[in-house]
């Protein structure tokens, strides 16, 4: 290595920036949605499972992973599998690794610049005059540029994501310390102290409306949690789980073994990297969940917040809750804190996405840093304009499975074996343990070995059975709407093939820096 590579500047600016990789929409958006439809306070006993048996090792896995890789010049897991495995094809298998994470930006920076725009809109007061469910969807679909009630076309959602893409290229431009953790320091207190504020209000709500005493804020949390315990005999429930440990632990994609490669030899990975993890499962199920889910039981009832529910994450939080926030005394604010908290979560989430790809580029390509961010950035905007016009025909929710639900499965499969069972246990073991103020319990090795490849194993033979043969025949889709998916599938492989042709331009160098 000629110059230093980069490092974390403090103890707490890498736990924020760790936090603030696994805190994102996924907590607030998707986690409430998924609670609901999957049986309530019975979710939280497969998801509870998922944390400990596969979020829990795998993030151990992943941080010990990453630092193993920095320290060599390694920061994403082309260069880790091959240090870790020495085949010629391992460096190929760790592709997954940064195309997994880049996939997700591709649509997750669109998602961000929503947020980003609401937040706007809800100081300026774009869309005070919508005060109910039914207008306020169309207000949204109408930003995103489906019909013209409201907005003339999809030019203010381009705006604001053309501010979104130039704050994360700025973002990655500032580096480790200067950008990511920075905007680690600052952000992730800003949502701590706006989300609890918002949770505070909405325990203190009651019943807003009093000819309906029953819509009330204590039965929407016993919504949320009371237990449907039938729903445990059901395979979906545990899929879904299990994908939203996955999704919102960050564990599984690629990009906590790249934030962990700044890490310095000596640092601890047990107990660091476990912080964060319970940190995230706080804000997600603590926060999170007294957020949404209550509230529109609150002013909505029941049925109709089920309805809005069913209908995805995006109604219950660009739908209902800006509605919401118009019947409350200084709503504008509130409104303002949620989207601004929303906005916050996916840009912390968003750069930790898309720093695999830059550091490849700089660490096995020998790019500068201004090329490696730029074109990096480049290719996500440009990728970008497949879910943001092919929105209406689907094809955001088909990247999505792809590689939001069945490449985080396969990845995480690959990694177990090879870093646990290739690599050797106690190799594993060890360098997850060195350096650890408290050593993990042997019990987790345990759980490595077996528990954890055996549980993925499953849910991916389930999931492939299950949704495999429905998604892959596009079935119920138009054959509008298929062209477009077409289209997202084919914009996945011609990125897979391109991350595919740098890791055998930089075969030699990977090789001989192991
Ligand atoms: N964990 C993030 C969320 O909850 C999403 C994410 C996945 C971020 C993978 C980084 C890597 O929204």
């Amino acid at each position: 290595m000629t110059e230093k590579r980069e490092e974390w500047g403090t103890r707490i600016g890498l736990v924020l920036a760790m936090a603030g990789n696994a805190v994102g929409l996924g907590n607030f958006l998707r986690f409430p949605v998924q609670a609901t439809q999957n049986g309530g306070g019975a979710f939280m006993i497969p998801y509870f499972c998922a944390l400990i048996f596969l979020a829990v090792p795998l993030m151990w896995c992943e941080w010990a992973m990453g630092r193993l890789g920095g320290e060599k010049g390694h920061g994403a897991t082309p260069g880790i599998f091959a240090m870790l495995w020495k085949h010629p094809i391992a460096k190929y298998l760790g592709i997954l690794g940064m195309f997994l994470p880049f996939g997700v930006t591709v649509y997750y920076c669109y998602l961000e610049s929503w947020c980003l725009a609401f937040s706007w809109f809800s100081l300026t007061g774009r869309y005070h005059e919508v005060t109910e469910v039914a207008k306020m969807k169309d207000f949204l679909h109408s930003y995103q540029g489906l019909n013209t009630s409201f907005f003339g076309g999809l030019g203010t959602a381009y705006c604001f994501f053309l501010l979104t893409m130039t704050a994360n290229v700025y973002i990655l431009y500032k580096g480790i310390q200067g950008g990511i953790e920075k905007l680690a320091n600052w952000g992730m207190p800003i949502l701590f102290v706006f989300a609890s504020l918002l949770v505070l209000r909405v325990l203190t709500l009651g019943a807003p409306d009093p000819s309906l005493p029953d819509n009330n804020v204590i039965n929407g949390l016993g919504f949320i949690w009371n237990p449907d315990f039938s729903q445990l005999g059901n395979a979906k429930v545990w899929l879904a789980a299990a994908g939203q440990i996955f999704f919102t632990t960050s564990v599984g994609f690629g990009a906590i073994q790249t934030y962990a490669s700044y890490l310095k030899r000596k640092d601890d990975v047990v107990v660091t990297g476990l912080s964060t993890t319970m940190t995230n499962e706080f804000v997600e199920v603590v926060l999170g969940g007294s957020l949404a889910i209550p509230i529109a039981f609150a002013f909505f009832g029941r049925d109709m917040m089920l309805d809005i529910a069913n209908g995805g994450s995006f109604n219950l939080g660009f739908a209902a809750m800006p509605v919401v926030f118009q019947k409350l005394p200084l709503g504008a604010i509130q409104g303002f804190m949620w989207f601004s908290l929303l906005f916050i979560a996916g840009i912390t989430s968003s750069v930790a996405l898309l720093q695999p790809v830059v550091a490849f580029f700089k660490d096995e390509l020998r790019w500068s840093h201004g090329k490696a961010v730029a074109v990096t950035g480049g290719i996500c905007f440009v990728a970008a304009h497949v879910p943001i016009l092919g929105l209406k025909a689907g094809a955001l929710d088909e990247i999505d499975f792809w590689v939001g639900t069945f490449g985080v499965a396969l990845f995480a499969l690959l990694e177990t074996i090879i870093f646990v069972w290739i690599y050797k246990p106690e190799n594993a073991w060890r360098e997850i343990q060195d350096g650890a103020q408290v050593r993990a319990p042997g019990f987790f090795l345990f759980v490595l070995k077996y528990i954890t490849p055996v549980y993925i194993g499953a849910l991916l033979i389930a999931w492939t059975w299950q949704q495999g043969p429905a998604v892959l025949r596009m079935e119920g889709v138009s054959a509008a709407d298929a062209a477009w998916r077409w289209g997202a599938r084919g914009l996945l492989v011609s990125i897979f093939a391109a991350m595919c042709y740098w890791v055998h331009q930089a075969k030699d160098r990977i090789e001989e820096a192991k």
